[in-house]
């Protein structure tokens, strides 16, 4: 394909070079190909079957088949190049991509060969970049701020954060993106978030580069300005492999080669010059006012109604270029896959630079993971705010019910009793059900960013990010209650006393929460799950009935429920301090003279306040603990682009 690709080359290509703190000046002349690649999954199918009982139908009776997504393709893209993968939806495009970036979680088979040696999907995932179809990002961090956060998962950890800045800031006007820098990632445009996925991948300076769509969803305008950054890219002397939908015919034209897939096979790969003339020895001639790319993606597509003819059709063009290939390598009697002349050898010694970046340690990964969240918080003000006010709101509608509670008195005793229990469960269902949607939201961007840092790091550092609220919203709760309800020694020992079990509760609630956000895959199914998990718990709080007096078979569970020791601790807590109860006047009626009766009466036992405490704590640990399986779990099994 000639290239006459319209968009203008600029200085910036020569200075990018001499910028990269990884590379220095150094170019590779690579060839990435892939022989006989085929991945194939398995894939759930509801099985439609009239002899099903209703109870088969209720459960829906499901029956997984594998499926050939990707059926033997070959091909090549070579550093200085710029290769279009095209083909309709469905075609296989990102698989392609996936296989052969060594990033697909599945079956693959064939060979995938750098300068001819195979190579493994580590060593490609470190030497490459991929920029997903769909960018996955935290949308509140500022364009520079998502970069920062790169470049401390991506780049040595031993390089000075002076380059790293330097870095991120050529980056950002390399790609034209200097001007938009302070936006929120929700607030940039289609192509500017295009660009900044493109800026991430950047940061390594990788030899290759695979693009997944990247101009799906852009004006035409938008477009070519990122197709003509990868045009740039490739012409520096990257290998650039890029899934394309639809180009204009001017975007066409900064294509050096094209694949074209069809169902999974190779329907075509070359120069443009080259389907013209392979597509009308087939009998299919482009039209000459015909956009190329759409008349070769339409005779490769199914025709609704004519499925059988498309089908012939699809089926006839893959043939044919197979066979072509095979005459063209038995004329040439040279391997199938070229491999570029004065291609570097011993791939590992090659691409030291990139095989010795070192990850960030532990640590710093916690820290760069604790700092975007609280980032992305900080973007989020008015969400928070809206979230404590109405805690707040709450805690002082609960207060003013027992506004008028006089204390020492008999009935005192039945408020207090009532409001450390409305305590107890508000704090544990608003700490609980406020993380619930936690990893939904933030799964997909910890999938996507699984190879940056550990399931590990990304966990702890959720769990830090959770502990200021979990901490401050309880207590400003109970200075509202505490300003509002005479709780006869209301003074700031009992105060701080008493924070102490409303915070710990608040906290192992949290992990509770992050427990059922991250083992369940929805917060619908974690909700369901967590309906007869709270039933129990709240049963055994001991609010009820005195917990010594539970059935022998049954009273185990109460060892299993948060609000048990939570609700022990605070009556202890509270009661422990009252040494007088007044009695009414009609000596008939049963009367509880101070705490300790009281808690006699609870079946809550003063000794054990450290034992609740300790509990609470070893719940906080193991939930968080399964918590984190549930999220190490779900990292292994998910595609990753
Ligand atoms: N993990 C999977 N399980 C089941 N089917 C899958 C899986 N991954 C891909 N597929 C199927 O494989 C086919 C190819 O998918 P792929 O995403 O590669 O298509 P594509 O050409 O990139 O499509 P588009 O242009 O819409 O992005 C599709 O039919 C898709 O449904
Ligand atoms: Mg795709």
């Amino acid at each position: 394909m000639e290239h006459s690709c319209p968009v203008e080359m600029s200085e910036s290509v020569t200075r990018f070079v001499e910028m990269s703190p990884l590379l220095g000046n150094q170019e590779y002349n690579l060839t990435l190909s892939w022989q006989n690649v085929a991945v194939k999954v398995k894939r759930t199918n509801v099985v439609h079957d009239s002899t099903r009982t209703w109870l088969r139908k209720f459960v829906s009776w499901k029956k997984a088949e594998e499926v050939t997504i990707l059926d033997n393709v070959s091909g090549k893209v070579q550093s200085g190049s710029l290769v279009a993968v095209m083909g309709s939806s469905g075609c296989g495009k990102t698989s392609l991509l996936a296989a052969v970036s060594g990033r697909i979680k599945g079956t693959v088979t064939g060979e995938v060969l750098l300068c001819g040696h195979p190579v493994d999907g580590a060593l490609l995932t470190r030497i490459s970049g991929f920029v997903p179809q769909k960018g996955i990002i935290f949308e509140t961090l500022t364009a520079k701020e998502h970069l920062q956060f790169m470049s401390w998962m991506r780049l040595d950890r031993g390089l000075r954060s002076d380059i790293r800045s330097k870095w991120i800031q050529d980056l950002l006007l390399d790609l034209n993106l200097s001007g938009c820098e302070d936006t929120p990632i929700s607030a940039l445009s289609g192509g500017e978030r295009k660009r900044l996925s493109l800026a991430v991948e950047l940061l390594i300076d990788p030899p290759l580069l695979f693009c997944d769509e990247p101009t799906t969803g852009l004006d035409s305008y938008n477009a070519s300005t990122v197709v003509e950054k990868l045009n740039h890219l490739a012409s520096r002397g990257k290998a650039v492999l890029c899934s394309i939908h639809q180009p204009t015919s001017d975007i066409l034209s900064c294509f050096h080669k094209m694949i074209l897939l069809s169902a999974g096979r190779v329907a075509f790969q070359g120069t443009l010059e080259h389907a013209y003339t392979f597509f009308s020895n087939q009998g299919f001639v482009c039209p000459p006012s015909y956009n190329p790319a759409e008349f070769f993606i339409q005779k490769l597509s199914v025709i609704p109604g004519e499925e059988e003819d498309s089908s012939q059709r699809m089926n006839q063009i893959c043939e044919a270029f197979s066979t072509l290939e095979q005459d063209r390598s038995l004329q040439l009697s040279v391997p199938h896959i070229q491999v570029a002349r004065n291609c570097i050898t011993g791939l590992s010694r090659d691409f030291q630079k990139y095989v010795t970046i070192r990850k960030p340690y532990w640590h710093t990964q916690v820290y760069w993971l604790t700092w975007r969240s609280v980032v992305d918080s900080s973007h989020n003000k008015c969400s928070h705010i809206v979230q404590i006010a109405v805690f707040l709101v709450t805690s002082l509608m609960l207060s003013l019910c027992f506004m008028n509670t006089e204390a020492g008195t008999q009935s005192w005793i039945q408020d207090i009793r009532g409001l450390l229990y409305l305590i107890t469960s508000e704090v544990f269902f608003t700490s609980a059900y406020s993380v619930f949607n936690t990893f939904p939201q933030e799964i997909p961007i910890f999938l996507r960013e699984s190879e940056l840092y550990s399931a590990s790091a990304y966990y702890f550092s959720k769990m830090i990010t959770l502990i200021p609220r979990a901490v401050i919203e309880p207590i400003l709760y109970l200075v509202i209650i505490f300003g509002v309800v005479d709780f006869s020694r209301g003074d700031l020992n009992m105060f701080f006393l008493m924070a102490v079990p409303v915070v710990i509760v608040s906290n192992s609630a949290t992990a509770y929460g992050c427990m059922l956000s991250a083992v369940f895959e929805s917060p619908a199914m974690a909700s369901v799950a967590a309906v007869p998990i709270d039933l129990i718990s709240f049963i055994m709080a001991g609010i009820f009935y005195n917990v010594r007096a539970l059935p022998a078979s049954i009273t185990w569970m109460k060892y299993l429920s948060q609000f048990y020791y939570s609700n022990e601790a605070l009556a202890v807590v509270h009661w422990q301090e009252v040494d007088y109860i007044m009695c009414r006047n009609n000596t008939n009626l049963p009367c509880l003279e101070n705490g300790q009766q009281v808690l006699d009466e609870y079946g809550f036992n003063t000794e054990n306040l450290f034992r609740d405490l300790v509990v609470l704590a070893v719940f906080y640990i193991v939930l968080h603990f399964i918590g984190f399986l549930g999220v190490w779990r779900r990292s292994k099994r998910k595609a990753a682009y």
